[in-house]
């Protein structure tokens, strides 16, 4: 993953743009941070091992026209000042977002060589690499053309050679990278947000890109030397806040009823739906996502073949892009992305395009690779999502593939009007429920029971199973606590044998269908002495004793159920988290976007 940022311009600025544009790319990793700066001709490195204030910590007010930047989430080597970028070698010092796959053979060869090594990461090997072919080439562009052929793998590089004490190189395959630019400054960073406070001017850089930032002027080469292509950046600065919530999650769980209105109101009609690209003509869809995204597409092929009739084939993007698929011209390939940058999707997006077949985003950042590369694109509107743990964009994602299902449905004339009614009531008092539910629900008192358990399950059939895949991954992402999310019928077939006295079990149970099958199922982990734990709907509330607590959820219409369902999930993920002393916005090991396979 990692972040990366560069700067050419006001010399009492330079530090605080590369610390500013960190702090705004820290969702991509925090493992460690550095930046290299440029004074009276001399490189100046600071690293520190944690978050970008650590970084911040050790930093001084300093002038300097020149700076490049990084925020590591560790592939190769763990976290260390040693193994943290900016990286040296030779001339070349240099940051990196992506993984350099042949650095072995490389370091091979480059070790036979005479060359050194000093950190146990792919990059040094990089920034080897890119001196040596400077070396004999003495100009950096044919040395960068030249690295281009030999590194295998993704990156994105902001490159300084200490023999041009003014110039910032860039250098892109696969890993996310743009310019900026105004009147008297440079920019590179990879993604715009780390920049947009200081420049709306945007030049994406195209796979295989080069460009040379000097004196207020970037030169661009691709195959040949071409003119930049600028586009005016259209965000609004957003500052993050936490607005008095204790953690973002919270504040992002809160805001939910807002996000699923502004989501939905643009796609709903006094009589059905608008703005929906015709989709109907697909015979097929497929679902390629990743993480909690996936876990949406589990949601979208269970309502999209329930209410549109049409067969759902959903993927784990990192497993499609190298799986033989079975797709054709009336298949639709739909790509789910928060952050439209998730390396593996993108991947996924590209090969469904190269093979003629149509593609839709469904993705949060607009500004995003995928976004911009997919065929069409259903924009949700979460709003810039800071906690690492998704929750508003996994919600908003949810109310998309409902809008799709209900738009499919009407096009193939399988809803009677009172239903399209019912349908159209639940989307209007959809956010209205949620705030109500936000407002009323206490998970506090369930979460101190369960929160010291090591191992915690998660049960539920058909649609109520696929909410209960992310309510297992919430709580693990975030508390650390081992949990698994089962099919209620099939824990019975070995898994049950994990079941012990009073191990946490949650059972969601909304489908009126099959709702005794689940209660069954309970009844069986129950009987080995499970703490059984009911999310259940207003609709089946019972007196029984299947459970030993239980937290009511609202109905709503079947299609919008799961949107419902997984907010005490995410809550109480929340507080177990909090009670066990987590570092909930940030969890260890994780990133926010994805950018490596
Ligand atoms: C979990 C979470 C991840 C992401 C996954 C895909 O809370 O956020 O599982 O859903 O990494 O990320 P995007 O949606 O940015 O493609």
């Amino acid at each position: 993953m990692c972040g990366i940022i560069g700067y050419i311009g006001r010399k009492e600025k330079t530090l605080p743009v590369l610390i500013e544009g960190l702090k705004a790319l820290e969702y991509r990793g925090y493992d460690s941070a550095g930046i290299a700066y440029q004074k009276n001709n001399k490189i100046n490195i600071i690293k520190a091992v944690g978050r970008i204030s650590n970084l911040e910590e050790k930093i001084t007010p300093q002038d300097s026209t020149l700076g490049i930047g990084h925020t590591r989430w560790a592939t190769h080597g763990k976290p260390s000042i040693k193994n943290s970028h900016p990286h040296q070698a030779g001339d070349i010092t240099l940051v990196h977002n992506g993984i350099i796959e042949n650095y072995v053979e490389l370091k091979q060869t480059l070790s036979e060589k005479g060359y050194q090594f000093h950190t146990e990461t792919d990059t040094e090997v990089a920034a080897v690499f890119i001196d040596y072919c400077y070396q004999s080439a003495k100009n950096m562009i044919s040395a960068l053309k030249k690295a281009q052929k030999r590194l295998k793998g993704s990156y994105a590089f902001g490159i300084i050679n200490h023999k041009e004490p003014n110039v910032i190189y860039a250098m892109k395959k696969e890993s996310p990278l743009v310019l900026g630019k105004t009147e008297n400054e440079l920019f590179l960073a990879s993604d715009p947000l780390a920049i947009s406070s200081h420049t709306k001017e945007i030049c994406y850089l195209k796979e295989g890109s080069i460009a040379k930032l000097e004196n207020n002027k970037v030169t661009l080469f691709e195959e040949k030397e071409i003119t930049p292509t600028w586009t005016t950046l259209n965000i609004e600065d957003s500052k993050a806040d936490k607005n008095g919530y204790e953690h973002y999650m919270l504040k992002e769980i809160y805001e939910q009823p807002k996000v699923i209105e502004n989501t939905i109101k643009p796609y709903l009609t006094e009589n059905g739906t608008q703005n929906i690209p015709d989709l109907h003509k697909y015979h097929k869809i497929q679902i390629v996502a990743c993480g909690s995204a996936y876990h949406t597409g589990l949601v979208g092929k269970y309502i999209i073949e329930k209410f549109a009739n049409i067969p759902v084939e959903v993927e784990i993007a990192s497993e499609y892009r190298y799986k033989k698929v079975f797709y054709d011209k009336k298949t639709l390939v739909i790509v789910v992305s928060q952050s439209g940058e998730t390396a593996d999707t993108l991947a996924s997006l590209r090969k469904a395009n190269q093979d003629g077949i149509d593609t839709l985003a469904i993705v949060n950042v607009i500004t995003s690779t995928i976004a911009r590369e997919a065929k069409y694109i259903l924009p949700v509107k979460a709003g810039t999502e800071i906690a690492v743990a998704t929750t508003k964009a996994y919600l908003a994602q949810l109310s998309m593939f409902s809008l799709i299902a209900f738009e499919l449905a009407l096009k193939n004339n399988l809803l009677s009007e009172k239903e399209t009614e019912d349908i159209l009531y639940s989307y209007q008092t959809l956010p209205k429920q949620i705030k109500n539910l936000l407002k009323n629900i206490n998970v506090k008192e369930i979460s101190e029971k369960v929160y010291k358990h090591n191992d915690i399950f998660f049960l539920g059939r058909g649609i109520d199973y696929s909410i209960c895949t992310e309510a297992s991954l919430k709580l693990k992402e975030i508390s650390y606590i081992h949990s698994e999310a089962y099919a209620a019928g099939e824990l019975k077939h070995g898994t049950i044998s994990l079941i012990e006295e009073n191990t946490p079990v949650f059972s969601l149970i909304t489908d009126k269908d099959i709702y005794e099958k689940t209660i069954s199922n309970i009844k069986e982990v129950k009987a080995r002495g499970a703490n059984s734990i009911a999310i259940i709907t207003k609709e089946l509330d019972e007196e029984s004793d299947y459970y030993d607590e239980k937290i009511i959820v609202p109905n709503t219409h079947t299609l919008l159920q799961p949107i419902l369902n997984i907010i005490p999930f995410q809550l109480l993920s929340y507080e177990i988290a909090k009670l066990r002393g987590c570092d909930i916005d940030k969890p260890k090991n994780l990133a926010k976007s994805v950018t490596v396979e």
